[in-house]
């Protein structure tokens, strides 16, 4: 008789957390000088979204400190909104954490970015993340956390009532890192910053060694509106969620309250079209139905476009006071394309180009690329905004005439289609890219009427040289020939070019 063989399973399910912990490097924490980029960055974008959600200037103050050669110490201190108590331990430390049913342009994307530098603070160190904060309306608290990584959900080492100097959050962890190589990066990331957020002001100090950027604007962005989700981007998934919180409620009903853009007449006329009855409830749906409906809400082309409302683009003002005070510029043009959408994603497209020479020379413009404002400075040769670069033919814009020009580029949506989780570079969509090729050759436009009209003005200051010195020349044999003094002939030179001049 054979022996029975116990065997191991072969398969296993991981957690969420688990998942991203095992591909950090998707992301954005795939080496040490990464770790702490990444850190930071998370860390500021999540308080930038919440004091402008809150309606306040930012103040974030960002310190990092090496422990030893592999650890670093980094907080993150901002006076935005605060964390309700009963929610903290949750943000902080469960993997995508949050209701994303409602859309409006955040920097955040996917309740993933502060966990993730949790859970590899956690991983590589250790030690827990603390976090103190306090809203309008509590005292403030302080929280010890860890992250439990097979269930995804939060461990709670302490809690103690501590009160802020006013709301706001700081969060505090270490994580194995190299703060001396990730250094560079951080301080380019947050010139950037101020170049998309020049009304926020953000202090750093990396061992002791202190910078600071921006706060050259007092005027905030407003705050985009909530909206629901447009037809065209409900997806299976998105339907079947929407679905089990409908009840007993009628299809056309629901429809109507479920998305944005879609009133009584647009849901019967859809329903019509996938044959579906307006009266059927919805919790009698069968899976088959669903997918009809699903491949109903992309073919019907009936829908207005998705509200613009919920976007929030950096705007002509912001936009050139905080490209013109972070770089020395000889000449800034701004140009933006009217909303538009990706699979029912409204988005935005927005740029400024600058000239002079703290920009490389070069056949192309240099590119610096943001999305939702955030700078994005890893992966960026198959980056839409730099794919849509190559596509334009530069040469018919005078580039090689003028000083070297570099083009700052923001796209806003309110889903930004990135290539991976660590949000670094955006994915070619065709509708993404036609925009922003015609944003480039928008700029262009303006680069050769900036270049033709300079080499104008050197054309006629040069005329105006020789007629100087061929009028000084008459003016003075005339004036020998009749024995009187030279005549005062600059003037008479002066009004003949003012008219050129001005063009
Ligand atoms: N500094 C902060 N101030 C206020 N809320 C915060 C802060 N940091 C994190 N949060 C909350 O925690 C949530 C989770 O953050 P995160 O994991 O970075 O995801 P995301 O930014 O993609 O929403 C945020 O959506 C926000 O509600
Ligand atoms: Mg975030």
């Amino acid at each position: 008789m054979g022996q029975k063989v116990e065997r191991e399973p072969a398969f296993e399910s991981i957690s969420v957390a688990e998942f991203f912990y095992r591909n950090r490097q998707m992301a954005g924490f795939g080496n040490s000088t990464q770790a702490v980029y990444s850190t930071v960055r998370e860390l500021v974008e999540n308080s930038l979204d919440s004091c402008e959600e809150a309606l306040r200037s930012p103040l974030v103050d960002i310190t990092i400190s090496s422990l030893d050669p592999e650890v670093c110490h980094v907080s993150v201190s901002d006076n935005g909104l605060g964390v309700p108590v009963e929610y903290a331990p949750e943000a902080f430390t469960r993997v995508l954490y949050g209701s994303k049913y409602r859309q409006r342009q955040k920097r955040g994307a996917f309740g993933l970015g502060v966990t993730m530098a949790v859970l590899y603070g956690q991983v590589t160190t250790d030690l827990p993340v603390v976090v103190h904060t306090q809203t309008e309306e509590d005292g403030g608290t302080e929280f010890t956390l860890l992250i439990d990584v097979k269930n995804n959900a939060p461990v709670v080492k302490a809690t103690r009532r501590l009160r802020r100097g006013s709301a706001g959050t700081t969060v505090s962890l270490s994580i194995k890192g190299d703060t001396k190589r990730a250094r560079e990066r951080i301080i380019e990331y947050l010139r950037l910053t101020s170049v998309s957020t020049p009304y926020a002001r953000i202090s750093l100090s990396i061992n002791g060694e202190k910078e600071s950027f921006g706060g050259v604007s007092q005027e905030l962005p407003r705050n985009p509106i909530e909206t629901k989700p447009h037809p065209r981007s409900a997806d299976l998934e998105l339907l079947r969620r929407l679905s089990s919180d409908a009840m007993s409620r009628g299809l056309r009903e629901w429809l109507v309250d479920s998305f944005q853009k879609v009133g009584e007449k647009t849901a019967a006329r859809l329903l019509e079209f996938i044959s579906l009855d307006s009266r059927q409830p919805v919790s009698s749906l069968t899976r088959e139905q669903l997918t009809v409906l699903a491949g109903g809400l992309r073919k019907f082309d009936d829908f207005e476009g998705p509200d613009p409302r919920s976007l929030n683009p950096v705007g002509k003002g912001q936009f050139l006071l905080g490209v013109q005070s972070t770089f020395s510029t000889t000449a800034t043009q701004y140009a933006a394309r009217v909303p538009s959408e990706w699979d029912g994603h409204a988005f935005i497209v927005e740029a400024v180009l600058a000239t002079g020479d703290d920009f490389p020379c070069s056949d192309l413009p240099t590119v610096f690329r943001f999305a939702n404002r955030v700078p994005l400075l890893y992966d960026a040769s198959e980056d839409v905004l730099t794919r849509a670069l190559r596509k334009v033919n530069w040469s018919r814009y005078s580039l090689r005439s003028s000083p070297p020009a570099a083009i700052f580029v923001n796209l806003s949506s309110t889903r930004v289609p990135f290539k991976a989780a660590g949000k670094q570079s955006i994915d070619a969509v065709p509708s993404i890219e036609a925009e922003v090729v015609a944003l480039y050759r928008d700029l262009g436009r303006k680069l050769r009427k900036v270049v033709n009209r300079g080499q104008r003005a050197t054309r006629v200051s040069r005329k105006k040289k020789e007629f100087s010195k061929s009028f000084r020349l008459l003016a003075e044999s005339s004036a020998n020939l009749a024995e009187c003094e030279v005549p005062e002939y600059e003037g008479m030179i002066q009004n003949l070019f003012e008219v050129d001049e001005d063009v």
